[in-house]
């Protein structure tokens, strides 16, 4: 599938979420797997102290694979940047971190997305917030005017991950850290098979291998890479999407088990690219 061709897939499914929230329910990734494909990635994301204080709706069209804003060490007075920011939760939830002094901004390009986060902006009554329409590929912000960029199961469903890794050196400040959740491989898994456990967890996914994130982000510029397992996916979540896209979910298990995570990946920009050192980051 081209790049433009996944995005527009991508779009519909999120524009589908949007319109569930926006009519009173609870957002899923669409596709023939409305009922099963999110729930163990997605659920208790958030303690409630977090979301007791945001509109039911910025909760609801919560599709994320963890939590960053609880990761990133965000402080008073930081521009912070969320590539993929749905229906806005991260957002709202770091403008609060970063208080009036700081700014949030959100990055989606799903109309019905954005529409929904700017309706949980004011439902929430906050001013410290701007949503930007565009691709995380592109990214509609100057060179180094950001602390810290967030982001929520996103970075997954680039068609161009090394475009959106060179796009968020770029906005980020010198010292700037980056703080995804994402979803990860670890090691290798057989192409169909990875294929059907990525539609499972991302609903329209292209998972990173541990050493090839790294050596992305080495190859964006990036220092201090660090990959955390959150969560680590057994088969038994998975069984009944598996052995409906017709695998055979026993001879599998010992090739998935394991492998699928969803992840804290740290990282910063250094203060001058030369201040990079050493020939790998495998350290
Ligand atoms: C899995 S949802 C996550 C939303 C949000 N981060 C959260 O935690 O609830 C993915 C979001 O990223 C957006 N998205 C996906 N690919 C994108 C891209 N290339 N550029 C901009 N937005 C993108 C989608 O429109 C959708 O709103």
């Amino acid at each position: 599938m081209s790049n433009d061709n996944l995005q527009e897939v991508v779009k519909q499914k999120y524009g589908s979420a949007a319109k569930q929230v926006a009519a009173g329910g609870v957002a899923t990734c669409g596709g023939g797997a409305e009922s099963t494909c999110c729930d163990p990635i997605t659920k208790d994301l958030y303690d409630t102290s977090q979301t007791s204080a945001l509109p039911k709706e910025a909760v609801a069209a919560s599709l994320g694979c963890g939590n960053p804003t609880a990761l990133a060490k965000l402080q008073p007075g930081e521009i912070v940047l969320d590539l993929g920011s749905g229906g806005g939760i991260d957002v709202l939830l770091s403008a609060k971190r970063v208080g009036p002094t700081g700014k949030a901004y959100g990055l989606d390009m799903t109309d019905e997305m954005l529409a929904l986060a700017r309706e949980n902006q004011k439902k929430a009554g906050v001013e410290n917030v701007e949503f930007l329409k565009g691709a995380i590929e592109n990214i509609p912000l100057p060179d180094n005017t950001v602390d810290v960029i967030i982001s929520n199961c996103v970075i997954n469903l680039s068609g161009d991950k090394d475009r959106v890794l060179r796009e968020a050196f770029r906005v980020l400040k010198p010292r700037g850290r980056l703080a995804f959740s994402d979803v990860v491989v670890r090691g290798e898994v057989p192409a169909d098979i990875r294929k059907s456990v990525e539609l499972w967890v991302g609903c329209v996914a292209g998972a990173l291998e541990e050493f090839e994130y790294r050596d992305k982000l080495f190859s964006s510029g990036f220092e201090n890479i660090e990959i955390e397992p959150t969560r680590v996916y057994k088969v038994e979540e998975a069984r009944d999407f598996l052995a409906a896209a017709g695998l055979d979910v026993e001879k599998v298990a010992p090739l998935i088990d394991g492998k699928f995570m969803s992840a804290f990946i740290r990282a910063t920009k250094p203060f001058s690219r030369a201040s990079v050192v050493g020939p790998s980051c495998r350290t």
